[in-house]
């Protein structure tokens, strides 16, 4: 369920306004992962979280190795995050730090 909120822009001297929808509060959604060993986790997060940290809350984190301590923190420059998102029929490889959830996922860890 979504509200519609209304929003200003400013730019270079001229408003604009805008509305969009924005996630209602304590809305959750559901991610199924799929982790290195084969385990399935189902986690349960708050619509709009930030996929990164979700999984590194469920201590479930999407780096491998060296690279736990060697990222960019989920600027969305090293690539080291990147997990494999299944949608119907394909499996696409996404950079967890840039997904925002706002719909039930389902993942695939590295
Ligand atoms: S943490 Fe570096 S690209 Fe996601």
């Amino acid at each position: 369920m979504y509200f519609i909120s209304l929003c200003e822009i400013k730019y270079k001297g001229l408003t604009s306004r805008v509305i969009g929808k924005e996630p209602m509060k304590d809305e959750k959604v559901k991610i199924e992962v799929l982790d290195r060993s084969g385990a399935e986790h189902d986690l349960s997060v708050e619509m709009g979280t930030n996929l990164r940290e979700a999984l590194i809350q469920n201590g479930l984190s999407p780096y491998e190795g060296a690279f736990k301590g060697l990222n960019c923190k989920g600027m969305g420059i090293c690539g080291t995050c990147k997990i494999v998102v299944s949608e119907s029929f394909e499996d696409w490889e996404r950079r967890s730090c840039q997904i925002q959830c706002f719909h039930d996922l389902k993942i695939r860890l590295k």
